[in-house]
């Protein structure tokens, strides 16, 4: 069976190396690379507007996952789709309209992503997955890389997993994701990982933890 896939988050990276950063992770074999969105509100941490989404486009070829943790996504789709972003992920938390939200992100060109929280149970998510690209699962409370990953959110994974007609949308695990989370997340229905600090603080380097995260 084949191991995940994994979009690497820059959150954790070092930022003054970013055109370096973005390459390596690409030379590594990462599939995409995520820029996390925060706007102090929808989580208590600040990051990432779209001239840095403009910075990562302009040196990779990889997809872009541009990770909206912020109150009103929509607000924001249009500065992103131009900063060259590939998936345009919102949280069902901060989405009024599903369909809308879906319907938007196509009309400038995007893939449309929702993700979901730990505590939102997905009953509200399972009739839009048809409507999604990509399904988010967070497996920590959104704001911050280095958290402990929290195995309750394996049950939201296979929930999906399970009401899925067939192998879209992608579902995606979203923090905590190390040598020791990553098997059962794949076994849960994770198709993708997101390498966070394990990429970062992996002390034979970025490519080895890609590797090893692939291998699950
Ligand atoms: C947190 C971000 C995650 C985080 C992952 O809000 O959405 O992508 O950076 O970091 P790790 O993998 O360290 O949990």
């Amino acid at each position: 069976m084949a191991g995940p896939q994994v979009a690497v988050s820059i959150l954790n990276a070092d930022l003054s190396r970013l055109a370096d950063t973005v390459q390596e992770i690409a030379a590594a074999g990462a599939d995409s690379i995520q820029v996390d969105v925060m706007d102090g509100h929808f989580v208590p941490n600040l990051a990432l507007g779209p001239q840095v989404c403009t910075a990562v486009a302009a040196h990779t070829t990889l997809p872009v996952e541009v990770h909206l943790m912020v109150e009103r996504p929509q607000q924001f789709l249009g500065a992103f789709a131009e900063a060259g972003a590939t998936y345009l992920i919102g949280h069902i938390e901060a989405i009024d309209d599903l369909t809308e939200f879906a319907e938007a992100v196509r009309k400038l060109g995007k893939r449309a992503g929702f993700a979901i929280n730990p505590e939102t149970p997905p009953d509200r998510l399972i009739p839009h997955l048809a409507q999604a690209d990509l399904i988010v699962v967070m497996g920590i409370h959104p704001g911050a890389g280095g958290q402990t990953f929290m195995p309750s959110t394996l049950a939201t994974l296979r929930r999906l997993r399970a009401a899925r007609s067939g192998p879209r949308p992608a579902l995606q695990l979203d923090g905590g994701v190390n040598d020791g989370t990553v098997q059962q997340i794949v076994e849960a229905g994770a198709g993708a990982v997101i390498g966070g600090s394990f990429v970062f603080r992996h002390r034979q380097g970025v490519a080895a933890a890609i590797a090893e995260l692939k291998r699950a």
